[in-house]
């Protein structure tokens, strides 16, 4: 008789190591006007932001919702993923304002908060927040398990950009057919099954209880401790590894193996992810053998020397922070010897960055980083990024005025995100009044015709997304605010992922409030016009405005030409 709703319960509960207490919910935007009623560490506005950081990995979740699901409005979807292939690849994420699930950003995602918490792990305990730590590396590992389910195959994406680009609606009625593609060992795809192997193993560590940070009072996030769950990690961890480098296909992107993820996230190259994927491997299993080969993969890659934007593509200046952190932390076999040169190798990246940009980088008039490019489809994630491995790099930089001069520029470019910068925006969406409320997100804004993306509804989003960070402004420190523009206003699992390693160090660290709640409503105000993006038809990089401008000045100098030489003919006829 108990059976029924004890097997419920179990259902109810299956993500769940640890029971969070108290619960969290988002308190409203209003709420980020107001100093915490202490400054002192924990501030409850820097707990806050954690928590609805994490908030916003629970919105995105796709799959059959367990009962402890806290956002109401969210439904289960995706319950036939996988069943192309006759197998359950329901769960995990939708990667941002669509419904595709990608496998290749969700591992930098995972791998990089696990890194994280393998050094800032207080935070999250300070906060309250380790329990939906757990649930939101699981719910994502658990759906990378089985993306994996025998060690040649590794699924990349499910759903189909070209169908789901044409729909814009709520979690019922997504299109279908949803397929499912795969890299297998004889197509390979050594970016996405390296920087999977990455996740297991850095989140395999995690679980084991490690800690990466050579302060003798650290301790791993209290509670998150399961060495079933990290022998589990562990073992998919392995299988990607041999996969990536012995598969019989040899070494390829993945988007050669698969053409349709060539859509959103082609990779521009695999030697990173080889080098980043065998360090995580090294610290997972304790193995020389493993770091010997990262050194490998980082000379035959001609890693060293870089400037490169750190993303979801793009890892060389983790795996230098990587490399000194493992210097310190396990000099046994990670040639301590060597901490020196593994400490100029990262201080020319980070002095790189704090000097204002290297490698095309620039500042904005703002103060963001900006990289061309990269930045051009959503501006904050490469200075979150680049912040991120300043924060991890800080406290072991060779002198004192580097520790500080790599800490103040994190924090610019954390306070630029939160209100500091020319358009008092915010954002973090629901964490302050001034924050974006016009989202890309097809299941928060509570609209459905695509030809009306701005205008149904005609306002605010129909549900606050409270934690998801946005695209961000254009290079000119401009954010328009408009729902449909993609390239400003969606948000993603990549763009909110190293902020949550940003707020984890602030939590430990900072007594004093997130430089939103100096921002009242009525702080940002969107300026005239439209963004001039991808979004919109300017691709020339010339607005309409622009365009016309270049047009007549274009003809006035044609006919002063003309002009100039009927001149010249009938001067020369009269001598
Ligand atoms: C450890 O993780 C495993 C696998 O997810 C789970 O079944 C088990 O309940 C967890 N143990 C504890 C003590 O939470
Ligand atoms: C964490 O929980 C404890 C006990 O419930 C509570 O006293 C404390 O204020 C909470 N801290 C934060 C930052 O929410
Ligand atoms: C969840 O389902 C309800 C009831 O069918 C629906 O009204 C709501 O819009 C759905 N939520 C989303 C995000 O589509
Ligand atoms: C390690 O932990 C200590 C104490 O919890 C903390 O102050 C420090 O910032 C952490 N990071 C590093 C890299 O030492
Ligand atoms: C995949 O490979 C790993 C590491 O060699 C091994 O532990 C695991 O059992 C293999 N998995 C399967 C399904 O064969
Ligand atoms: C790759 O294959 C070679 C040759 O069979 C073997 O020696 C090596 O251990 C394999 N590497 C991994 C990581 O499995
Ligand atoms: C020391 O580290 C540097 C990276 O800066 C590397 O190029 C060099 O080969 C390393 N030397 C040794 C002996 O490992
Ligand atoms: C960041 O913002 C805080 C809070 O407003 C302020 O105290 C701090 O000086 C700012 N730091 C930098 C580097 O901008």
């Amino acid at each position: 008789m108990l059976t029924l709703p004890l097997l419920l319960c179990i259902a109810g509960l299956a993500n769940a190591q640890l029971t969070p207490s108290p619960i969290f919910t988002p308190p409203p935007a209003d709420a980020g006007t107001t100093p915490a009623p202490q400054q002192t560490v924990p501030n409850q506005q820097w707990s806050n932001l954690l928590g609805d950081l994490l908030y916003f990995y629970e919105a995105q979740r796709s799959g059959q919702l367990p009962d402890d699901n806290r956002v109401s409005w969210r439904n289960s979807s995706g319950l036939q993923d996988g069943s192309d292939v006759g197998l359950d690849l329901s769960g995990g994420y939708y990667d941002a304002g669509d419904y595709i699930k990608a496998s290749y950003p969700l591992s930098w995602v995972l791998t990089s908060v696990c890194w994280g918490a393998t050094v800032f792990g207080q935070g999250y305990d300070l906060a309250n927040q380790t329990a939906y730590l757990d649930e939101m590396l699981r719910w994502g590992l658990d759906w990378l398990i089985e993306a994996h389910p025998d060690n040649s195959t590794f699924f990349v994406q499910v759903g189909d950009d070209t169908i789901d680009n044409n729909y814009w609606g709520g979690d019922q009625d997504i299109p279908t057919p949803r397929p499912s593609y795969q890299v297998k060992d004889t197509n390979p795809g050594t970016d996405a099954t390296a920087q999977a192997s990455a996740a297991f193993s850095s989140c395999a560590f995690l679980y084991a209880g490690g800690i990466l940070n050579s302060t003798s009072s650290a301790t791993a996030p209290s509670g998150i401790e399961n060495k079933t769950y990290a022998n589990t990690l562990l073992r998919h961890a392995v299988g990607l590894w041999e996969l990536s480098v012995n598969a019989s296909g040899g070494m390829d992107v993945y988007q050669d193996a698969v053409p349709a993820v060539g859509d959103a996230y082609p990779s521009s190259g695999y030697g990173d992810d080889l080098t980043l994927a065998a360090l995580f491997m090294a610290l997972a299993t304790s193995s020389s053998s493993a770091y010997q080969q990262a050194l490998l993969y980082y000379s035959k890659y001609k890693l060293s020397g870089s400037n490169a934007v750190l993303n979801w593509d793009s890892k060389i200046p983790a795996v230098y922070t990587l490399f000194t952190e493992l210097a310190l932390a396990r000099p046994a076999w990670a040639g301590a010897a060597n901490l020196t040169g593994w400490r100029s190798e990262a201080e020319r990246w980070m002095d790189g960055v704090v000097s204002g940009g290297k490698g095309g980088a620039y500042m904005t008039g703002g103060g963001l980083l900006y990289y061309p490019g990269d930045s051009d489809s959503a501006s904050l994630n490469p200075a979150l990024n680049a912040a991120m491995a300043l924060t991890h790099y800080a406290p072991i930089a060779s002198t004192s005025d580097k520790t500080s001069a790599y800490l103040d520029f994190a924090t610019s470019q954390l306070n630029y995100t939160l209100g500091d910068n020319p358009m008092s925006a915010v954002y973090v969406v629901g964490i302050n009044p001034n924050s974006p409320n016009r989202v890309h997100s097809a299941m928060a804004s509570g609209g459905d015709n695509i030809n009306a993306i701005d205008t149904d509804p005609d306002g605010p989003d129909l549900h606050v997304l409270y934690g998801a960070v946005v695209g961000g402004p254009d290079k000119d420190d401009k954010f328009w605010n408009i729902r449909s523009d993609y390239i400003q206003s969606e948000p993603a699992l990549d763009y909110a992922a190293p902020l949550l390693t940003l707020a984890a160090f602030a939590v430990m660290n900072n007594p004093t409030d997130p430089y939103f709640t100096a921002l009242q409503a009525g702080a940002y105000s969107p300026p005239s016009g439209h963004p001039c993006d991808d979004s919109w038809a300017c691709h020339s990089g010339l607005s309409e405005g622009g365009k016309i401008a270049l047009g007549v000045v274009i003809s006035v100098v044609g006919i002063a030409f003309l002009l100039c030489i009927v001149w010249f003919v009938w001067r020369m006829r009269k001598r």
